[in-house]
This record gives structure tokens, C-alpha cells and sequence, in this order.
């Protein structure tokens, strides 16, 4: 069978070798994809993302069985349901069913009318009335701004003067859609659930993202500077209780409004004194989870697909190894940066997946984008792992881009406890 990935970031490339290496799968494109992806996908560079008139022709004419969409936007925008009445399967929820991570106010909603644990909050849509909240509110506060933001409409503010300063920055008319959260303290997880309307299977195995951009967890956040799992400090009765009080409870709650469910949930999850509670949701694999955990997974991925679309049972099945990731991003990043670059050193790499990377006049490639690439290591606990990953990060030469030093460093302190 055919299958198309939507996307061109590091998620879309782990995809697209996932849906390669599977055995039922004879060729796998990818719209719009980038050029260091060419070894995994037949990449279709000429036709965008946004482009879901074309897209659809493309999957028409190719006849394409699934199309498994990677990013928020064509999800949230209703490229599933443009998709709707051709003979593909699509993996990614519809439009309606999307806003569960494109309106934060969405996912509020239901998950107060379900009573699934998450921060308390409120909506302002009043900048002066947000002035006044702030000078009263208990600090520290969280404020989210409604809509995608790729993890940057988001302000932890430690001090009120922060939170001042987060209403000025968010409101930038009279009239903005702001949460206003709960700060909730404690560790953050990832977790991956394939949902099919009441049917939900979450991955028994977690990942741990670092949202920050610098070592320590400072700096702003991210769309994610890097990742790892499983994540050992986590115990198994945790990814359980998350399992029972929201992957289940979401997956219902959403039947129960008549929403149409196919796709992933993934989970942004925070362990507090209370126990699991939501910080967000996300209608796609989070990116760079996508990249350590399909990595570390074993099973076959389009029959994952498949029986998730028949509803049948699921058994994951892993390797026998920890995972990290280390993402590359450009200098400035999440900020302003340079594009155009020379990143040297691929060849000598032996796991990698790139975000934005492209080849120049020369054939060599430079940076395109915010994240560039994530380096992979593979090893029998998360230390020899992240010895792996950093080790290839080693390796690559350029002038332009940063990255984390100490990814993984919660599941090694844990252990040294
Ligand atoms: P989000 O885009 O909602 O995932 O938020 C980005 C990051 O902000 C999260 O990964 C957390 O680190 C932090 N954050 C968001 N909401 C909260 C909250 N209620 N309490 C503490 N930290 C939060
Ligand atoms: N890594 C976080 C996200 O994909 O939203």
C-alpha cells in the first residue's frame, strides 16, 4: 500500500521511516516534507501543507490508503475532513475534534464538565479586567493565550510583576481570549494515546520533553529542545492512574458531545501532590516525543493503524532500550534567527531526524527553521543513552545552531538519588 505523511518536521520524518519499515507499506510520500528526508519518503516538495485542494487531488490520484497527518495546523484548518470522502484512512482527528488542542478554552470546557483533573482557570477577554485580576490573583500564575501558539503563547508568571508584564504582552488589543491557570508544581510527562471514539489505547511507555531552551529548565519555552523514555522515575502505577482518570475520561467525554474522535491524544501531563493532572492536550504526536518513542517502539506501525481503525486490541511492543533525543535548534530560537547556515557532518551520524534542514545551490545543507534536527542515542539506560546522543552531537559542525546539555538529566538525577 501507499501512505502519505503531512508535514515537514522531525515528527513527519520519524513517520515517515516508521510507515516505511512497515510491512505492508510499498512507498511512502511526503507533502511538503524537506530534503533530508529523501532516504525514507519520495518527498513532495511542490505541493504546501496548506494546500488541501491539492493534497487531495494527490491522494486521489496516487491512490493512496492512509494519509497520516504529523502537525496541529492542517488539523485544526480540516484537512481530514477535505479528506473525508476519498478512499484514504486518515490518521488525525477532524476540524471540530481538533480544537481539543487548538482552543485551550475548548479543552477547559470539557474537561471541568468531566471533571478530568487539570489546573483551575478562568477566561478574560478583557484587558483591563485582566489588569485588575492580576493584582489580586495567587501568584504564581499561568496565562495561555486561546489558539496555537506553538508553545509560545504561554507565560509561567513567578512574580506579579511577570504577571503584569504577561498581560501586556498577550493582550496586544483591548479584546484577547486569555486563560488564566492554576500554577500547578511538578514533574511533566508525555503520553501518547491512539483514539478511535471511546476506544483509546495510551502507550505504555512515557516520554519527557524539555520545554525550556536552556540547560536547567531556564530560558522561555519551546516547542521542545529535546526528549527521552521511557522515563523510569515515573512508575508504572502513575502512567495507569493518567490511563484511568484522563486518557479514558477524555476519549468518553468527547463521544458523550458528539465529537468524532480518530487520531492521537497526546497528553501533556504534570505528576502534583494530587496526582496526575492535565496542562494541556495535543491532537498530534508531540515533537520530539514522536522521535524517541517511535524509535524505541517495535511493532509494526501502519498495523498499530489499522487496528486502531477496527478497533481491535493493541499490545505495543518495545525495544529493549532507553531513547534520547537532542534537539539542534538555530541560534535566537524561539526568538528571531538566521537562516542559510552550512550544517556539516550528517554523514558521520548514525540516528537523526531533521526539522529544517535544506540543501543549498552547492548540495549542502543549511538551516531553515527554528529546530533543525535531533540526534539520537540508543543504550541500555538513559546514561549510556544520552552518552549516544550527545556523542553524535558532537559530530556536527556549524556555526549557527545551540542546544541543551543536560537532556535526560531527571531520569539521572533520580536515579543517583
Ligand atoms: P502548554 O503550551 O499549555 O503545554 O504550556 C507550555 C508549558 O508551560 C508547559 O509545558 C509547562 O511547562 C508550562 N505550564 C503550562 N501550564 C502550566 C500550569 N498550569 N502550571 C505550571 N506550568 C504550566
Ligand atoms: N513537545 C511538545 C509538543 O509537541 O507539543
Amino acid at each position: 500500500m501507499k501512505v502519505l505523511v503531512i508535514g515537514s518536521g522531525g515528527r513527519e520524518h520519524v513517520l515517515a521511516q516508521k510507515c516505511s519499515t512497515s510491512k505492508s507499506v510499498d512507498e511512502v510520500f511526503v507533502i511538503p516534507g524537506n530534503d533530508a528526508m529523501t532516504k525514507v519518503a519520495t518527498v513532495i516538495s511542490n505541493i504546501k501543507e496548506t494546500d488541501h485542494a491539492l493534497i487531495k487531488d494527490f491522494v486521489i490520484e496516487h491512490e493512496i490508503e492512509w494519509v497520516v497527518i504529523g502537525p496541529e495546523q492542517p488539523l485544526i484548518d480540516g484537512l481530514t475532513d477535505t479528506l473525508a470522502d476519498t478512499n484514504a484512512k486518515v490518521f488525525g482527528p477532524n476540524k471540530e475534534a481538533a480544537q481539543l488542542e487548538g482552543s485551550k478554552e475548548f479543552a477547559k470546557k470539557i474537561m471541568e464538565k468531566y471533571n478530568i483533573p487539570t489546573a483551575e482557570y478562568q477566561t478574560i477577554t478583557d484587558k483591563d479586567e485582566a489588569l485588575r485580576y492580576v493584582e489580586t490573583c495567587k501568584i504564581p500564575i499561568v496565562l495561555k493565550k486561546d489558539g496555537l501558539a506553538a508553545g509560545k503563547g504561554v507565560i509561567v508568571a513567578l512574580t506579579r510583576d511577570e504577571a503584569r508584564a504577561g498581560v501586556a504582552e498577550l493582550y496586544v488589543t483591548q479584546k484577547e481570549k486569555v486563560v488564566f491557570e492554576e500554577f500547578l508544581d511538578g514533574e511533566e510527562y508525555s503520553v501518547m494515546t491512539f483514539v478511535n471514539q471511546e476506544y483509546a489505547i495510551p502507550f505504555d511507555c512515557i516520554a519527557q520533553d524539555h520545554k525550556r531552551a536552556f540547560d536547567g529548565d531556564q530560558g522561555p519555552n519551546t516547542g521542545g529542545m529535546g526528549a527521552y523514555c521511557p522515563v523510569p522515575h515515573i512508575p508504572q502505577a502513575i502512567l495507569e492512574e493518567t490511563n484511568s482518570k484522563i486518557a479514558q475520561p477524555i476519549a468518553d467525554a468527547l463521544v458523550s458531545e458528539g465529537i468524532n474522535y480518530f487520531g492521537l491524544i497526546y497528553i501533556g501531563a504534570i505528576l502534583t501532590e494530587e496526582g496526575p493532572k492535565v496542562i494541556e492536550f495535543n491532537a498530534r504526536f508531540g515533537d520530539p516525543e514522536a522521535q524517541v518513542l517511535l524509535t524505541r517502539l517495535d511493532s509494526d506501525f501502519v498495523e498499530l493503524l489499522e487496528k486502531t481503525y477496527n478497533k481491535e486490541p493493541i499490545q505495543l511492543e518495545w525495544k529493549e532500550e532507553s531513547v534520547v533525543g537532542v534537539v539542534l535548534a538555530s541560534k535566537g530560537y524561539p526568538g528571531s534567527y538566521e537562516k542559510g547556515a552550512l550544517v556539516e557532518g550528517l554523514e558521520d551520524l548514525d540516528q537523526y531526524f531533521v526539522s529544517a534542514l535544506k540543501l543549498n545551490e552547492n548540495n549542502q545543507f543549511v538551516n531553515n527553521g527554528g529546530r533543525v534536527m535531533i540526534t539520537i542515542g540508543t543504550g541500555n539506560d538513559i546514561e549510556e543513552a544520552q552518552q549516544n546522543a550527545y556523542a553524535q552531537v558532537d559530530k556536527i559542525k556549524s556555526e549557527q545552531l545551540f542546544y541543551r546539555t543536560d537532556i535526560g538529566h531527571k531520569a539521572i538525577k533520580a536515579k543517583n538519588k
